[in-house]
């Protein structure tokens, strides 16, 4: 179903931002090593508070070894629908600046690193979900993350596959999500955002 039948932006933007969505209904074939070297590079070229690019990702292939027990991170119900991305990412970010001063924005520029890669996964014909419901401190000691860097989100990836695969709970929600207008979360002057 395109997504245009649910996404009506209100301003002419380019259909890139449109037409990103999150399917939680993926094929579980193998992605290529290129197609996720295309996403990492697209992370690399986002903006970040002193260009400290704070981002780290860590991933991990279904058909590879280390799958069973980064899947094994998520809660009872993203397993319902992840088990059939083809990998899982998973969005570190360091905290310090190189010079040892606290990094306030090292969330924020790793959510743009995301973003982009999001956003070039889908160009080059893959979809992806964040996840935020998994086990954070699990996720530390299972992916050796250093002191100094948080576990930020996981994302699957995959190819958009049959919803009919998916378990029933979720076939209703398997449509593109609309947004709020611009008067929700936009002022001049001085906040007045619903
Ligand atoms: C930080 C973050 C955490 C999320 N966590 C989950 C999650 O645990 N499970 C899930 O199914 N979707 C999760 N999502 C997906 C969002 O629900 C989805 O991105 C949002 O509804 C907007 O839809 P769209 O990405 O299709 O535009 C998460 C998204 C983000 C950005």
């Amino acid at each position: 179903m395109p997504v245009r039948e649910h996404r009506h932006p209100d301003h002419g933007i380019d259909p890139l931002f449109v037409n990103r969505w999150s399917p939680r209904a993926y094929t579980g074939e193998e992605i290529p090593d290129a197609i996720l070297e295309q996403g990492f590079e697209a992370a690399r070229w986002a903006p970040s508070a002193r260009n400290a690019q704070p981002w780290r990702f860590v991933y991990s292939k279904r058909q590879s070894s280390s799958w069973e027990a980064v899947f094994g991170l998520l809660n009872g119900r993203n397993r319902l629908w992840a088990d059939r991305a083809s990998a899982l990412i998973a969005v570190l970010s360091k905290t310090t600046h190189d010079d040892g001063s606290p990094n306030h924005t090292h969330s924020f520029d790793a959510g743009a690193a995301w973003a982009n890669l999001a956003h070039q996964l889908f160009l080059a014909g893959w979809h992806s979900r964040a996840i935020g419901g998994f086990d954070r401190a699990a996720a530390g000691g299972l992916l050796g993350v250093p002191e100094g860097v948080a576990v930020e989100i996981l994302i699957a990836v995959g190819r958009q596959g049959a919803v009919d695969a998916l378990p029933e709970e979720f076939r209703q929600q398997e449509t593109p999500s609309g947004r709020r207008p611009l008067t929700a979360f936009v002022s001049e002057g001085t906040y007045r955002a619903g």
